[in-house]
């Protein structure tokens, strides 16, 4: 039958982007990180230091400036501004202020809109805090994935030493919940479980074990 939208929600470091990568693979779906476009917006308003509280400025940003996904042989690609930015978006300080820009309700209306649009022919595999609350309430999968943060926690901290960047253990589980707090927390389509979504709890279980389970649910809406 047609293709499936797959949501995939959940907190920080949950291995949404990881599983979601491999599953757009399998399906040969296109694969939308969410995440990515609030980090943008975060990256151009330090970048020509606009106010994190000036919604109409903020907004005017994504106008000016559209952002691109470009698949590419070693994994996904994000540009704006001209400017290949997928190691800048990670670096620590878009990750401190993303949360207080995505809060905003004129950036969220703009990028919502924008996911909703890459959504609409279907074949999407899409993760982010909202996707299957907000951005597809239709969503035909819906995953809410979540660990313990001390897993979480370590799974980055892993990823970080493999990748040589330097960081102390505490500060990133700290960060790591504080974020989640946050987004959890806010007025504007708080991080939640969709009432329809199913739940995985990925503590001790490997990439491969996920995507195979999220695999299944999806090949029985198939
Ligand atoms: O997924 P990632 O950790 O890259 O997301 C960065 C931040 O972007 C989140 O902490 C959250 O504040 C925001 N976000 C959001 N809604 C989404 C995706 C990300 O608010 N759908």
């Amino acid at each position: 039958s047609d293709k499936l939208n797959i949501a995939i929600d959940g907190p920080a470091s949950s291995g949404k982007s990881t599983v979601a990568k491999i599953i757009a693979k399998d399906f040969n779906y296109i694969y939308t990180d969410t995440g990515a476009m609030y980090r943008s917006v975060t990256y151009l308003a330090l970048k020509y230091q606009v106010d994190f509280t000036d919604e109409k400025a903020l907004v005017d940003l994504i106008h000016r400036y559209p952002i691109t996904f470009k698949q590419a042989e070693g994994g996904q690609l994000v540009f704006v501004d001209g400017q290949d930015v997928t190691m800048a978006i990670r670096l620590p300080e878009v990750t401190q202020h993303v949360s207080q820009i995505a809060a905003l309700k004129a950036v969220r209306q703009e990028l919502v809109k924008q996911q909703q649009s890459i959504a609409k022919a279907g074949g999407v595999v899409m993760d982010g805090r909202d996707i299957g609350t907000v951005v597809l309430p239709d969503a035909q999968v819906k995953i809410f994935l979540n660990a313990s943060v001390e897993e979480r926690a370590q799974r980055r901290y892993k990823e970080n030493m493999e990748k040589g960047i330097a960081c102390d253990f505490d500060e990133l589980k700290e960060a790591i919940a504080k974020r989640d707090y946050y987004d959890s927390h806010r007025e504007n389509s708080p991080l939640k479980q969709a009432s329809d979504a199913i739940a995985i709890d990925t503590t001790g279980m490997s990439i491969d074990e996920v995507v195979l389970a999220i695999e299944n649910i999806a090949k029985q809406k198939l």
